[in-house]
């Protein structure tokens, strides 16, 4: 990219963040970073030399592309705000798995998608290199640039339309954001308990391990797939006690599981 042909970053947080320092290491320039806090803005645009703003109105005309990577639930807001700062020629995409490109469509004549399939945390690294990066626009030209852009940053990009990147979506939340949950209950049982959390992580990288090489379906054990009624019992009965919470879910996976339980 030219200096002419700029990224403007509308976002600092946890995608904004690792996703501008991932461009700017690959020699994609980051002109300015937008976050209504300066601080975050800051605290970017020092690692990929950029311009920080907090001023909506002072955002750069002459990005030729504009990612938001801001929360889904503002999407449509802020692109309407965008399109009385910058003309509606620009190409603007947002980074939701949720939320579809079409919001944006009111407001620019080029729009579209540049998800990153990964769970991203300021303060934890990730490698950007087999991220699966799921592209989309209304235009066949801006398809391929993007898909171009993707492929500086990742081996690994996909051209997804809105209904099939909805779906992936559903599928992400349960392999991701609930089995993260599902570890945060062991992590409060062990704690509970004075156990070390620890001791389960072998079993947590074992489980992630094996699903890696083969199926998830055929990799289930435990007592719910052996039918084994008296561990399960009592489970619920520890559970009923101690963390009455939990024991809703441990009977629903375990249903999910095994229907005749
Ligand atoms: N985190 C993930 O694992 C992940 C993965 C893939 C895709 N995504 C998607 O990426 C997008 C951003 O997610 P995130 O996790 O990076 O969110 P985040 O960490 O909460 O960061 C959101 C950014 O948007 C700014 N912001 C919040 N409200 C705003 C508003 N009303 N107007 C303008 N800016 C606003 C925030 O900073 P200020 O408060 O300073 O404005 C911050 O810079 C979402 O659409 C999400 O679905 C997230």
């Amino acid at each position: 990219m030219k200096k002419q042909n700029s990224v403007i970053l509308i976002g600092a947080g946890n995608v904004g963040f690792h996703l501008g320092k991932k461009l700017f290491e690959e020699g994609i320039i980051i002109e300015q970073v937008y976050s209504r806090k300066i601080t975050k803005a800051k605290r970017l645009s020092k690692l990929i030399n950029a311009t920080p703003t907090n001023d909506f109105d002072a955002i750069s005309k002459k990005g030729n592309l504009y990612i938001l990577a801001i929360p889904d639930s503002v999407i449509g807001n802020v692109a309407q705000q965008l399109s009385k700062v910058i003309p509606p020629s620009k190409l603007v995409v947002h980074t939701s798995g949720a939320t579809p490109s079409t919001v944006l469509k009111p407001y620019f004549k080029n729009y579209g998608i540049f998800y990153p399939l990964q769970t991203f945390s300021i303060g934890k690294a990730v490698d950007f290199q087999n991220i699966p990066i799921c592209v989309d626009s209304n235009l066949k030209k801006h398809r391929i640039f993007l898909e171009k852009l993707g492929r500086k940053i990742s081996q690994n990009v996909h051209l997804i339309n809105d209904k099939e990147r909805a779906i992936l979506h559903v599928a992400a939340v349960f392999v991701n954001n609930f089995s993260n949950n599902l570890f945060t209950i062991g992590e409060k049982i062990t704690e509970k308990e004075n156990l070390s959390f620890d001791i389960l992580k072998p079993l947590i990288q074992e489980t992630v391990d094996k699903i890696i090489h083969h199926s998830p379906t055929k990799m289930q054990t435990g007592p719910a797939k052996r039918g084994d009624k008296n561990t399960i019992d009592r489970h619920l009965k520890y559970l009923n006690k101690n963390f009455p919470e939990f024991a809703m879910i441990y009977k629903m996976m375990t249903q999910n599981i095994n229907k005749d339980i």
